[in-house]
């Protein structure tokens, strides 16, 4: 039996998955009619009932968040949103952006289902600027949908309306931060929010608004199609359903591949074709950058959000970049660090000044000139930035530090001066000396 479930990823191999033809043909835009015949209420409760988890990183159970929404006034009604998440900036995480170039429609579809369970008139997707073609494509899908009556008003004859906008962000990792997010939108400089108020109460123009990632609004077309115990069927019993995961890095077969939460990176790696050629693992991520390091030990770690969890790590995105034996986690870890360094917004002290000083110790580490005493420097640097920054950014720039300083602490070691002279073990001209020292 395969272990793939495509459902997301199930048209991306035919010929035109992004047109609407293409997308009516295989039932697309059926799940509107089916909705309309239930409340509001109904659909959150078929939601919730599914299991269905955000797919964003953190794994908020999606229909408890639509149910976080203040009950609608009749008297005095007051805007709501729908705010869709594209930002997908995380390195490693690269699922959403194929997802929407091929099958636009989907999350078209899923915007129109949630937005009319959490009633809401107005939704936006917010998109990373740099993909200029998966905006015009989600731009031209939107437009056929007006055209054929999926969007603007009285959808299907339902009386219900909606209006879609994709908008283009300007490029900066933060702004995938939801409340960043919602400033960048309203045309702020985008840095998060405090909290409370959450979103759900005041969000995007201080109104009641939803934010959730484009893969969880994708799956609900399927979930009100199918029902719950479909949606069930798959994935584990607290990490339901569906997932693309996206393999990257030192692998035969990069790519994203669909599958039930709880499949296990052996299993991935088997149908990925394995490692590449002639190597072998030494780590990867399970969810992009920000989540801890995990190695070959973790291969039967079922990738679900309790198992990966108690492993040490977070399911995060499911972007698992894996990396083989010729890697240097050092210049790895530093190059992440480099990244987060440059994202950090500079609201708050630990992130900003944090990040720039890991950075700094790290280059020290990468080029041989740093002490063991380093490493400590590190650890009580991260202690500093983790749980005392203002959003989770900081948070996830710690991660690669620490998960590595505790999965190869002998290859840091390795970097430092000694008779040999300091410097990266895996440079050509101190490789066969790391061979000698470390590995043997
Ligand atoms: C620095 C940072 C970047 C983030 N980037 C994204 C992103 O690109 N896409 C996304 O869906 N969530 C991102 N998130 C998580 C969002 O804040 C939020 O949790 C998510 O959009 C909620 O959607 P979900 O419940 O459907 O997962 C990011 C969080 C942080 C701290
Ligand atoms: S943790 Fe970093 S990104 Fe988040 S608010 Fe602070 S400085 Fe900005």
């Amino acid at each position: 039996m395969s272990l793939l479930t495509p459902v997301l990823t199930a048209d991306w191999g035919d010929a035109t998955p992004w047109r609407l033809s293409s997308y009516a043909e295989r039932g697309g835009y059926s799940a509107l009619d089916m909705a309309f015949a239930m409340t509001p209420a109904e659909v959150v409760q078929l939601v919730k009932d599914s299991g269905l988890r955000g797919r964003g990183g953190a794994g908020f159970p999606t229909g408890t968040k639509w149910g976080f929404l203040p009950q609608l006034d009749p008297e005095h009604p007051k805007a709501r949103y729908l705010v869709v998440n594209a930002d997908e900036s995380e390195p490693g995480t690269c699922k959403d952006i194929p997802m929407m170039l091929a099958t636009p429609h989907t999350l078209v579809e899923g915007v129109i289902l949630s937005s009319y369970a959490i009633g809401a008139h107005h939704a936006f997707i917010y998109v990373r600027g740099e993909v200029l073609h998966v905006i015009r494509r989600l731009r031209a899908a939107v437009q056929e949908a007006y055209a054929a009556g999926h969007l603007g008003t009285d959808i299907h004859g339902s009386g219900f309306d909606l209006d879609l906008v994709v908008h283009a962000g300007a490029g900066a990792y933060i702004c995938g931060e939801e409340t960043a997010l919602l400033d960048s939108l309203e045309g702020y400089r985008g840095q998060p929010r405090l909290r409370p108020p959450f979103p759900a109460v005041a969000g995007l123009y201080a109104s009641p608004t939803v934010i959730n990632n484009a893969e969880s609004i994708a799956s609900v077309p399927g979930i009100v199609r199918h029902g719950a115990d479909w949606f069930k069927a798959m994935g584990t019993e607290k990490s339901a359903g569906h997932g693309i995961f996206s393999l990257s890095g030192h692998v035969t077969r990069p790519g994203q591949y669909e599958a039930g939460l709880g499949i296990t990176l052996r299993q991935l790696l088997e149908l990925a074709g394995g490692v590449r050629e002639g190597h072998e693992l030494k780590f990867w991520t399970p969810g992009g950058s920000s989540t801890p390091i995990l190695t070959a030990e973790h291969l039967d770690v079922p990738l679900d959000f309790e198992s990966v969890g108690a492993a040490g790590s977070m399911l995060g995105t499911r972007a698992l970049q894996i990396f083989d034996e010729t890697t240097c986690v050092v210049r790895a870890v530093l190059r992440w660090s480099e990244f987060y360094k440059h994202e950090s917004c500079g609201k708050c002290t630990p992130c900003r000044e944090g990040t720039y000083w890991l950075v700094q110790v790290l280059r020290r580490l990468e080029s041989g000139e740093g002490t063991e005493a380093d490493l400590d420097l590190l650890l009580d640097q991260c202690d500093n930035i983790a749980g005392r920054s203002f959003c989770a950014l900081g948070d996830g720039a710690t991660s690669p530090v620490v998960s590595s300083i505790l999965h190869f602490r002998d290859e840091f070691l390795a970097h430092l001066g000694g008779p040999h002279g300091g410097g990266c073990p895996f440079d050509p001209a101190r490789s066969t000396l790391f061979a000698q020292e470390v590995v043997a």
